[in-house]
């Protein structure tokens, strides 16, 4: 088995008790490198006066970690400016959020450099390389241009927008044109891939080929599916850990008698806070009845909080939530319990295990694994409900689950219903089928399955 450099901007550090502010893909990619050995090679997360390629390397839990400092100006321009004010959004859907600047694209252009230089070294001939991430898609392109004849793999963890949203980049072109320096290119989903082969033939003249190829100016791609999942065997033993049950019980004496609604989700406008809020308001409104029976638990643990538009969805939320309990709270019942903090796993699963429905309603998300933990926590014999948002990737897998339009007050509402009124033969049919796929699929099937595209690539001749 090659040996693995995965390239990311985030870097987790392996430890045991990962806390649950790491995102999905972090805590993903750790279980896929204990299983390959190698390296993970990214930003540190820590800023620098100027720039020197220095190597933080630490060795933990079966994983090797390479990471670099930035100066203030590239975390601007790059992490908080291009990937997070340029390509995030616009990557959303959400084109009235996208800001175009020209500095930001050249730090862009500088950090993904800057990247390319320091990984080189560490890079041997028969490794594989794996880029993760719209922080990174210019990366293999810097490689190529520096020799780098190794088998290069890039994943997009985000969704891949329409043609139509993404010619509004005015780099748009070189952009998609620097993704043909990699072998293999995986997306989560059908829809996110039709996009790109879209983009590619109508704006750049290409054409598909056989064995999931695509050929736009002489160069050849692999453009691939893969839905990536989690380590669904050590969630589901974590969901039975000490602590993961004393978790669950603490949710039980906190809210007697009533059942618990969840949400997980970074505080990012495109995981639908808003929208879910405000169907669960449409459904206290609807159903005075169940008032006070059910109470709603979001934890939102703040993310990117330098970027204007995170400030303001959080100050739209803490106003939202406000209110909502300002208008229906009794002495003694809070309908939302809102949380800006993360818990470390053990607690999540508990708190998973004990909710009798979860909402999963991004308003656009390239795959979303809070949906797939919650399914691998619930009791078999008694499985809660997921309410999933049709524009999540995750929503092509597990078409078990509720599937709502998460920008529709009335239909969250009507699920909610739906979900607690549910019979447990239905609850537990649904859930046999959503946790067969979270088990067959996951994270170590993704991983083999992108892996094994990227081993049949052939390293490339010397130019
Ligand atoms: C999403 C992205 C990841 C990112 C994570 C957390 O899942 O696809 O690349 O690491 O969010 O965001 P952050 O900006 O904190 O790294």
């Amino acid at each position: 088995m090659s040996r693995l450099v995965v390239i990311s901007n985030r870097v987790a550090v392996p430890s045991k008790d990962a806390s649950a502010n790491q995102g999905g893909l972090a805590v993903a990619l750790l279980s896929a490198l204990r299983e390959h050995g190698g390296i993970w090679f990214g930003w540190s997360g820590e800023t620098t006066e100027h720039f020197t390629g220095e190597i933080h390397r630490t060795e933990g839990d079966g994983v090797t970690t390479a990471t670099i400092d930035l100066e203030e100006q590239d975390i601007d321009e790059y992490y908080n400016g291009y990937a997070n004010r340029t390509l995030w959004p616009l990557f959303h859907y959400r084109i009235d959020l996208t800001e175009f600047e020209r500095d930001f694209a050249g730090g862009y252009k500088r950090v993904n450099e800057r990247f390319a230089d320091t990984v080189l070294p560490l890079v041997e001939p028969d490794d594989l390389v794996w880029v993760h991430d719209y922080h990174l898609i210019p990366l293999g392109q810097k490689l190529r241009d520096r020799g780098m004849r190794n088998r290069l793999g890039f994943f997009l963890h985000t969704p891949w927008p329409p043609s139509r949203l993404l010619v509004s980049l005015p780099s748009h072109a070189q952009l998609v044109e620097s993704l043909f320096a990699y072998d293999v290119i995986g997306f989560h989903t059908e829809d996110w891939l039709d996009s790109f082969r879209r983009y590619v033939v109508d704006m750049m003249g290409g054409s598909l080929g056989p064995n999931d190829t695509v050929t736009a100016n002489g160069r050849t791609v692999r453009a691939i599916v893969a839905p990536i999942g989690i380590d669904t065997a050590e969630f589901e033993a974590t969901t039975l850990s000490d602590e993961a049950r004393f978790t669950k019980e603490r949710m039980y004496m906190s809210s007697t008698g009533r059942s618990l609604i969840v949400g997980v989700d970074r505080l990012d406008y495109s995981k639908g806070l808003r929208e879910r809020f405000l169907g669960y308001e449409r459904f206290l409104q609807n159903q005075p009845d169940r008032r006070g029976l059910v109470y709603l638990l979001q934890i939102a643990p703040p993310s990117r909080e330098k970027v204007n538009t995170y400030q303001e969805i959080r100050a739209d939320l803490d106003a939202l939530s406000g209110r909502i309990n300002g208008e229906f709270a009794d002495m003694d019942w809070t309908p939302i319990r809102y949380v800006n903090q993360g818990y470390p796993r053990p607690q999540l699963a508990g708190i998973y295990r004990a909710a009798r429905v979860a909402l999963v309603t991004p308003l656009r998300d390239g795959m979303n694994l809070v949906a797939k933990e919650y399914v691998a926590a619930q009791d078999p014999a008694d499985p809660g409900v997921l309410i999933l948002s049709s524009f999540a990737g995750a929503a092509a897998q597990m078409k078990a689950a509720v599937l709502v339009n998460p920008y529709s007050a009335e239909e969250l509402a009507d699920a909610i219903v739906t979900a607690l009124a549910m019979p447990r033969e239905e609850r537990v049919r649904r859930w046999q089928t959503l946790i067969d796929g979270v088990r067959r699929e996951d994270v170590f099937w993704w991983c083999a399955l992108f892996l094994d595209a990227l081993e049949d690539a052939r390293v490339r001749e010397p130019a």
